[in-house]
């Protein structure tokens, strides 16, 4: 089989891409390990930017987005027992964020590549990446007992960071940046009223809490935990529990228990690989970096590779200009560190560190009294949180 643009991971990033060159008649066929159930049965993102609502508009996916999205203009931060708004609108000039879960925003991706036709192969095993510093690179894979063979053009790691697109690149060619945290989030998704119309992250002496929803009937909660923690220690009946106790009294009195419906637990890193291409191998999204989901970056800066990355194919195919692909990994990374820099600090400022002695712990207290004390320190958050421009 042959195709212009082989991509790699059926996730958010991968059928974006595919969705954009299809429509510009660019082909594309997505290689994704696991089945579609599966891949929708992930309860991930929940906060999209400005700009990753324009790139699913753009992609002709938007319209359940717009009509069953919520808009927010705001969020709180719960500390020392109050809450104190972050005013996103006032703050930035009229931005806001949309609350669509990933899970959702996929479904509308696979059934846009359904309706024209595109060819998602699921349950593809051993995919490797062959020949990508050479003119012809090929993607091998297997499906149940039959070998396949996809020759391209150019090769897309949107794999996420347990992928083989990162891993196959030589290790001298790549160059990695992390940090693990010593803690994790547990996340528990109930069929309930959300406790507030709009997000709440709490900072408290027990650990980081984040109320969020995907729907005036479905929230989406989640706490701080040990990184040695699994899903068995923690009861529905534990968790609320432990929720409560970490938000602000009167938030903790309104809010609605009911049965989780889905309860994982993410690890928190940070991590990013340089550069994001090797010969005709081009790495985005998860592929290539992660940040702890705090300042709810991840999906949003796989938005603006995908965004880079589909204009520099586009000028490619149209005209033969590779001006964009040369610079893709540059341009990409710019804004990926600065993604990196935002996810750290509100991970920094709003987690209990075990490692923190007092005099850190005084610090943090004085970011948050600095933070909401100065309007150039809120604007920079509200800016960040919105998303920088693309
Ligand atoms: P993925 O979603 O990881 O998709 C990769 C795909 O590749 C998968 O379908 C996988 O099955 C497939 N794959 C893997 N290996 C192979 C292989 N060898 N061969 C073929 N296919 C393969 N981000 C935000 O912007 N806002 C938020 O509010 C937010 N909240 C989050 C909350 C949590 C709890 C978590 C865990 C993450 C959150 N994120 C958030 C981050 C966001 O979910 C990720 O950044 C996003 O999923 C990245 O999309 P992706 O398509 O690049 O990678
Ligand atoms: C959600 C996740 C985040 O990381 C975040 O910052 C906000 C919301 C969520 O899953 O709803």
């Amino acid at each position: 089989m042959r195709t212009q643009v082989g991509i790699i991971g059926g996730g958010p990033s991968g059928l974006l891409l595919s969705q954009l060159l299809h429509l510009q008649g660019i082909e594309t066929v997505v290689l994704e390990k696991h089945t579609r159930e599966h891949v929708l049965g992930r309860i991930r993102a929940g906060v999209l930017e400005h700009g990753f609502a324009q790139l699913m508009r753009q992609a002709q996916v938007g319209e359940r987005m717009d009509r069953e999205g919520q808009i927010h203009e705001g969020f709180f931060i719960a500390h020392g027992g109050r809450q104190d708004r972050i005013d996103l609108r006032a703050l930035t000039g009229g931005k806001t964020v949309l609350v669509y879960g990933q899970t959702e925003l996929t479904r509308d991706l696979y059934e846009a590549r359904d309706r024209s036709g595109g060819k998602v192969i699921h349950r593809a095993q051993e995919v490797t990446p062959n020949d990508v510093n050479t003119a012809r690179p090929y993607l091998t894979y297997r499906v149940g007992n039959e070998v396949a063979r996809l020759d391209c053009d150019y090769i897309v790691g949107c794999d996420g960071y347990h992928g083989v697109s990162r891993q196959s690149i030589p290790q001298e060619r790549i160059k990695v940046f992390e940090r693990a945290y010593p803690f994790g989030w547990l996340g528990v998704l109930s069929r309930t009223k959300p406790v507030s119309p709009e997000l709440i992250y709490a900072t408290h002496e027990r650990g980081f809490a984040l109320c969020s929803m995907r729907s005036t009937t479905l929230s989406r909660y989640y706490i701080q935990v040990p990184e040695t923690d699994t899903v068995a220690d923690w009861s529905d009946e534990r968790f609320f529990e432990e929720l409560r106790a970490r938000l602000p009294p009167q938030v903790a009195q309104g809010m609605i228990v009911g049965p989780s419906i889905e309860k994982s637990i993410a690890p928190l890193r940070s991590f990013v690989a340089e550069p994001m291409r090797y010969g005709r191998l081009f790495l985005a999204g998860d592929a290539a970096h992660i940040v702890p989901p705090t300042g709810a970056r991840g999906l949003n800066t796989a938005g603006s590779d995908i965004h880079y990355l589909y204009h520099a194919l586009l000028d490619h195919y149209r005209s033969g200009d590779d001006e964009g692909l040369d610079s893709y990994s540059e341009h990409a990374l710019a804004r990926v560190w600065k993604g990196q820099r935002f996810s750290w600090w509100m991970t920094t400022l709003l987690h209990r560190f075990p490692e923190h002695s007092p005099y850190e712990q005084r610090l943090q207290q004085t970011e948050l009294d600095y933070l909401f004390s100065s309007q150039q320190a809120l604007g920079s958050l509200a800016e960040n949180y919105v998303g920088l421009p693309f």
